[in-house]
C-alpha cells in the first residue's frame, strides 16, 4: 500500500518533512504546502527554500501550486522543472474565504468553463515539458452534485493522479468525508485515484478498505499522520503501537531546529504548541498538563511539561 503525505499549511515544511522522513519514514509521497505565484515572482525566496531539492534529499517530494492563472502556473512549473521536479499538483481543494474569494483552491471549482481553459493551457504545456500534473479536489464548492460535471472534465486531461478529498468548500474539514462520490469517482475516473479524508487509525483505514476494496491505494493522510505519526508505519503493518521513542525524537528535532531559524521564543512556542493539539490524544490523562503547555510562553514552563509528558510514554 502507497501512502501520501498530505500538505498542511504551517506544519509539513521541509524541517518537518525531513525530521518525520528520518525518524518514522513508510511514506511514498510528500506534497508540500501550496505556492502561490504572483505577477514577476512565480516562487517566493522563502517558498523556494521549502522546495529546493537541497532540502528534500532522499524524500518523494511533489511541489503544490494554488493558483486560477494559467500563466502564473507554468512559470511557476518552469522553474520547478529548472530545479527537477517532473511533477506538480494543483490545489482545487483550499477552502479559506480569501482563497476562494479569489477563485482559487475551492473558488475555482465554482468556474468549470474558467477551470476547463486553465486545464487546457496547463497540461497543453505539460506535454511539451515532459511534466507530470495532479489535482488534489473537492467535491465541488456549494454542492456535492458538481463533482459530476467535474468528473467528465478531469476525464478530459492526462491527470497524471486525482487526489480526491469528498468534501465540499463549507464542509471545511469537519463532519464524515462524502465517500458515495469517491465510489462514484472510482466507477468514471480514468484516471488514476487517491482517497484523502479522515484515515486517523487503523480502524478508519479498514473501514474505507471494506467499501473500497483494493482499490483503496494509494492513500493520503494528513491529520492522522500529524496526530499519531506512527500511523503509516501501522497501516503498512510495520508497527504495532505509537512508538513514544520516536515521538520524542521527532519533538525534539522539530524544537531544535525551528529555535535554530525562528525568533522570538513565542513562535517557536506556537508552533510546538500545534503540534500538541494534534498529539493531545495520545497523552489520555493528562488535560491538565497539556492545557498548561499550550499556555506556555517561556522555554523553561513549555520543556518542564513536553519532557515530562514525553519521558513518562517513552
Ligand atoms: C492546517 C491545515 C493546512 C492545510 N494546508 C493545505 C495545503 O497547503 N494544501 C492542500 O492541498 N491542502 C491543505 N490542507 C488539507 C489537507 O491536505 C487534507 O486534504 C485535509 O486535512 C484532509 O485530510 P486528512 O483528514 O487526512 O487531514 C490543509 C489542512 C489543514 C487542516
Amino acid at each position: 500500500m502507497k501512502i501520501y503525505f498530505a500538505p498542511l499549511e504551517g506544519i509539513t515544511y521541509h524541517i518537518f518533512r525531513n525530521a518525520y522522513n528520518s525518524i518514522y519514514g513508510n511514506i511514498d509521497k510528500y506534497f508540500s504546502p501550496f505556492i502561490s505565484p504572483a505577477e514577476k515572482c512565480p516562487i517566493t525566496p522563502r517558498e523556494r527554500k521549502d522546495i529546493i531539492p537541497e532540502n528534500n534529499a532522499g524524500l518523494c517530494l511533489v511541489p503544490q501550486i494554488l493558483t486560477c492563472r494559467s500563466d502564473y502556473f507554468i512559470a511557476a512549473a518552469k522553474e520547478l522543472h529548472a530545479m527537477g521536479y517532473t511533477e506538480l499538483n494543483l490545489n482545487l481543494g483550499c477552502p479559506s474565504g480569501t482563497v476562494c474569494a479569489k477563485g482559487k483552491g475551492a473558488g475555482f471549482l465554482a468556474d468549470t468553463s474558467a477551470l476547463q481553459s486553465f486545464l487546457d493551457d496547463i497540461y497543453s504545456y505539460a506535454a511539451s515539458d515532459n511534466m507530470k500534473i495532479s489535482l488534489k479536489t473537492r467535491l465541488g464548492y456549494s454542492d456535492p452534485d458538481e463533482f459530476y460535471v467535474l468528473m467528465d472534465l478531469f476525464n478530459s486531461y492526462p491527470v497524471s493522479e486525482l487526489i480526491i478529498h469528498p468534501r465540499i468548500r463549507s464542509d471545511f474539514y469537519k463532519g464524515e468525508p462524502r465517500r458515495e462520490y469517491f465510489a462514484y469517482a472510482l466507477e468514471h475516473s480514468k484516471c488514476p485515484l487517491v482517497y484523502n479524508g479522515n484515515i486517523f487509525t487503523c480502524q478508519d483505514y479498514d473501514e474505507l478498505s471494506d467499501q473500497f476494496g483494493t482499490a483503496l491505494d494509494p492513500i493520503m493522510s494528513g491529520r492522522g499522520l500529524i496526530a499519531d505519526p506512527s500511523l503509516a508505519g501501522k497501516l503498512k503493518g510495520l508497527e504495532t503501537e505509537t512508538d513514544f521513542v520516536k515521538l520524542r525524537r521527532l519533538h525534539d528535532t522539530l524544537y531544535h531546529e525551528y529555535q535554530k531559524i525562528m525568533s522570538p521564543d513565542i513562535n517557536v512556542l506556537y508552533k510546538m504548541r500545534e503540534l500538541w493539539t494534534y498529539w493531545q490524544p495520545l497523552f489520555d490523562g493528562s488535560a491538565r498538563d497539556i492545557k498548561n503547555l499550550l499556555k506556555a510562553k517561556r522555554y523553561a514552563d513549555y520543556e518542564a511539561i513536553a519532557y515530562r509528558l514525553l519521558s513518562d510514554k517513552a
